[in-house]
């Protein structure tokens, strides 16, 4: 248990003759801000008092005097109003510390009730090329299976991947008309990436062009609306200024919308080949979808295409994970579930939960406008109908206790739909998340684009970040004291290691619902929140140990003999034995920027702890003060090199 929660279960036995409700006061405890109020402070007692209609201070002498924590901390002191400050006794902190030196676990025990949770990440859709919009699921769902092994818990990482959707009939009409066999026997993924964008232009267009006049009509209609309006209005009618406010939204909306729909038409126009392509393929939109309708059919022909193009597909894949060094337990596509769909929607028609709406088969959700299609008109089925199908593969077939959506927030409505879906489907003792995130913008302030307007490659931008590592790395190494010490390889090794650490460090460390700014220089930064920093930080510990000429290893022997010796000291090593908090953290709602933080955390004390020359380690004023720095410095190296690990962050000893 970590020393938060300690602290809250012995509070909770001094409260519970006061209140019923301990849960809210117990929230109420915290670490402190100041270490001159403590090492935690617990205002309580002020929230308490207006329910008992007590002074504060009094309230909290009762908890005080009912309060039993003098195994690990000085008498409890009441400050202000009644503030309730803990301190740790100093010896208490060295037997923790002492007890996990030399531990990689830094004392974190496996978890007593493990569960069987399947995270869902990554789940791209094959047949394009992975982009900067996949990096968040990657990176944040890898984070996630990492925290949860290391808390004791059996995961299941699967990658959803979306390869039985339209993208395929678009392709498979692509290739059958547009195909460039040279390029496509050069690089599969590319020539079908190039397919896929060159139907999905000609539909765009032909689409546009059906759509302009009818939107020049709208548009002329509605600015007619508002100009009437316009003069009729009394600024003084909120009503009618509400409604003014609205007509000029449509106005703009439909403006917006012709110009999206010229710009697609002149893309062609200026284009005399492409537009001869597409005057050519005037139904090429119905005919895709044709196509994927006759994959999902059993048209042996699509079939074989579908089975040709999903290993390329899958090769391309594969090449960024590696890159990104994240791995899945399963890779079950959209496709594995295609022959459980129809009897999902028999068993929700069954216990009659979906029921035919125009033709369609919906499943109607309380507080939800649209309803869960779950077979088109059309008779497809969806991308709902898989993942309900998926649920019920992973909790019958896999046994899973829990299974987490690391995907996009913008889904949420749909996993809103389906969790829901799923509790009156009989899936009553499943606990579903949606692990959402934010978008990754721009310096434009809008999602990351390249200049040309593209989705920004993952492949790419992670080549670029080694590439960018490896000046940081070079210009570091060469203006070391004594000279540059790594050969090229291992110069090539380290820009690996920072580069693909900086994207999910920066990535990580920002709470993950928010958007966040793709920025290079604050990415790779040496100094700050950055991965670059705490590497450079474990490769600096290794260097103290190597230049006393210390085994860390060997400390395992040497504890049992920490001291604290200057108030630096006392804060790192605190610090230090609350690595368990971290991982409750992250746990507790999925949040990785939870470890982050304390990792930023941890190297600050340590900086400060390092910087002091009162606390200097090879000048200490003894042999045993100088082993107990050492204890710290190592424990800190491990805190930085597991903490790192579970974000999927590798580190090196010399960089
Ligand atoms: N392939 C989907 C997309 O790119 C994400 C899938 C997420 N997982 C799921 N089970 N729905 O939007």
């Amino acid at each position: 248990m970590s020393i938060l929660q300690t602290i809250k279960s012995r509070f909770a036995t001094a409260l519970e003759p006061l209140t019923d409700d301990v849960g809210p006061l117990l929230d109420m405890i915290r670490s402190s801000q100041d270490a001159k109020f403590g090492d935690f402070q617990a205002n309580c007692a002020m929230s308490l008092s207006k329910q008992l209609g007590k002074p504060p201070r009094d309230i909290a002498t009762d908890i005080v005097a009912m309060l039993d924590v003098s195994d690990f901390c000085e008498p409890p002191e009441i400050a202000g109003p009644g503030f309730i400050n803990l301190k740790l006794k100093d010896a208490w902190i060295c037997e923790r510390a002492d007890a996990i030196a030399g531990d990689d676990r830094l004392g974190v025990e496996p978890v007593a009730e493990p569960k069987h949770v399947v995270v869902d990440f990554s789940s791209p859709n094959v047949a394009k090329p992975m982009h900067v919009g996949h990096l968040r699921s990657s990176v944040i769902g890898d984070a996630i299976c990492r925290t949860l092994k290391f808390a004791g818990h059996k995961v299941t990482s699967d990658n959803h991947i979306g390869d039985w959707g339209t993208q395929f009939g678009m392709i498979i009409y692509g290739y059958r008309n547009f195909v460039n066999e040279a390029a496509y026997a050069e690089d599969a993924v590319g020539e079908l990436a190039r397919l896929y964008k060159l139907v999905n232009q000609l539909s765009d267009y032909h689409a546009a062009k059906t759509k302009l006049p009818v939107l020049q009509q709208k548009a002329t209609q509605l600015q007619a609306e508002l100009q009437q309006s316009t003069a009729d209005a009394d600024p003084a009618d909120k009503k009618a200024n509400r409604k003014l406010k609205s007509q000029q939204k449509g106005v703009k909306d439909t403006l917006d919308a012709i110009k999206s729909a010229e710009e697609k038409i002149a893309e062609l126009d200026t284009d005399a080949e492409r537009l001869a392509l597409a005057n050519a393929h005037p139904d090429i939109a119905k005919l895709a979808r044709l196509e994927t309708s006759k994959l999902h059919a059993g048209d042996a022909d699509n079939q074989q295409l579908w089975s040709q193009f999903l290993p390329a597909c899958l090769t391309a894949l594969d090449r960024v994970y590696q890159q990104l060094n994240v791995e899945f337990d399963l890779t079950l596509g959209e496709s594995y579930y295609n022959p459980m769909l129809a009897d999902v929607v028999s068993s929700l028609k069954d216990k009659d939960l979906a029921r035919d709406s125009d033709g369609a088969v919906c499943v109607f959700v309380e507080g939800h406008n649209a309803p869960f299609i779950v077979q088109k008109t059309d008779g497809a089925y969806t991308y709902a109908t898989t993942d309900l199908a998926t649920i019920q593969y992973r909790v019958n077939e896999l046994k899973a206790d829990e299974i987490l959506y690391v995907v996009d927030k913008r889904q949420s409505e749909h996993f809103n739909l389906l969790f829901q879906t799923c509790e009156r489907w009989g899936f009553q003792n499943l606990k579903c998340q949606h692990v959402s995130f934010g978008t990754v913008m721009g310096p434009d302030g809008k999602p990351f684009k390249t200049r040309s307007g593209d989705n920004v490659g993952l492949e790419s931008l992670i080549d670029e970040a080694i590439s960018r590592a490896g000046q940081i790395v070079a210009e570091n190494d060469d203006n070391k004291p004594g000279g540059p010490v790594l050969s090229a390889a291992q110069r090539a090794e380290v820009a690996e290691i920072v580069g693909v650490g900086g994207i999910k460090y920066a990535d990580l460390h920002h709470s993950r619902d928010s958007d966040y700014e793709f920025q290079w220089e604050k990415m790779l930064a040496t100094t700050g929140d950055t991965a670059t920093y705490m590497q450079y930080a474990f490769a600096r510990i290794c260097g103290i140990f190597r230049e006393v000429g210390v085994e860390r290893r060997s400390l395992t022997e040497s504890a049992g003999n920490l001291m604290l010796t200057c108030p630096e000291e006392r804060a790192l090593a605190l610090q230090l034995i609350q690595f368990d908090q971290a991982i409750e953290g992250v746990l507790n709602d999925y949040r990785p920027h939870v470890m982050t933080s304390w990792l930023f955390e941890t190297a600050n004390k340590f900086s400060s702890f390092y910087g002091n020359p009162n606390c200097s380690v090879k000048n200490a004023s003894s042999e045993e003060i100088k082993a107990s720095r050492l204890i710290l410095c190592d424990l800190m190296a491990r805190a930085l090199k597991t903490g790192l690990s579970l974000l999927g962050i590798e580190t090196a000893e010399v960089m």
